[in-house]
């Protein structure tokens, strides 16, 4: 008998406004094919998230996937870990019972031998409560644009927001999370190596 995978939100779920706050040292951890199917996951991300383990590896990483997040933040990191690069971003994530919590994400791509993606690392922690603040309405703005005019009037909402304030993406959310051990995930996707 064929096991279906679990993917993208239960419409059965309940979204609660309980928020889940991390604690300062728990880490994230979760790797996945080049589709974004989960292949690896630490106990934290099935304790946090409130999915076993077993039901998580195969699972499709959108699973928990919160309806307050904007297209266009997985749009940035899709095309960033498709070209090799890093991805660092805010992303509030839905726990199985519809409560939620908020993480500070960093993504890279893992190569082969040869240079090519095999699949991707993420390494989360818990975001600062200032970049939450900041980071709330900005979210809100994109996704009332992509209501009316998809992930590209999205898109210009944010480039606007960035230029206003005279910075780029990467450094505004690595600003936004101060900084702070940003080298502690680079560490810890070493040790995974
Ligand atoms: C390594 C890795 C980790 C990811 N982690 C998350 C995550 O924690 N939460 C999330 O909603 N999406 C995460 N994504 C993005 C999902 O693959 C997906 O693009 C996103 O949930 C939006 O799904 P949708 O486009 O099907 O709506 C991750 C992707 C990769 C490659």
């Amino acid at each position: 008998m064929a096991i279906k995978k679990l993917s993208k939100r239960d419409s059965t779920i309940e979204i609660k406004q309980n928020n889940v706050i991390l604690d300062e040292d728990d880490f994230i951890i979760s790797k996945t094919d080049i589709n974004g199917n989960i292949l690896y996951c630490n106990e934290m991300f099935s304790k946090i998230s409130g999915y076993d383990a077993s039901d998580l590896i195969g699972a499709n990483h959108n699973l928990i996937r919160h309806p307050d997040m904007p297209k266009l933040a997985f749009k940035i990191l899709w095309d960033l870990i498709k070209e090799k690069k890093e991805f660092f971003g805010f992303v509030k994530n839905l726990i199985k019972d519809g409560s939620y919590y908020w993480v500070f994400a960093y993504i890279t791509p893992d190569f082969d031998n040869n240079g090519n993606i095999i699949s991707y690392t993420s390494v989360r922690r818990k975001a600062t409560q200032s970049a939450i603040d900041t980071i709330i309405p900005i979210y809100k703005l994109l996704i009332d644009a992509e209501k009316s005019g998809g992930v590209e009037a999205s898109f210009k909402v944010l480039n606007n927001y960035l230029k206003e304030h005279n910075t780029s993406y990467d450094e505004f959310i690595i600003n936004l999370q101060k900084g702070a051990i940003v080298w502690v995930f680079f560490l810890i996707k070493v040790q995974m190596n």
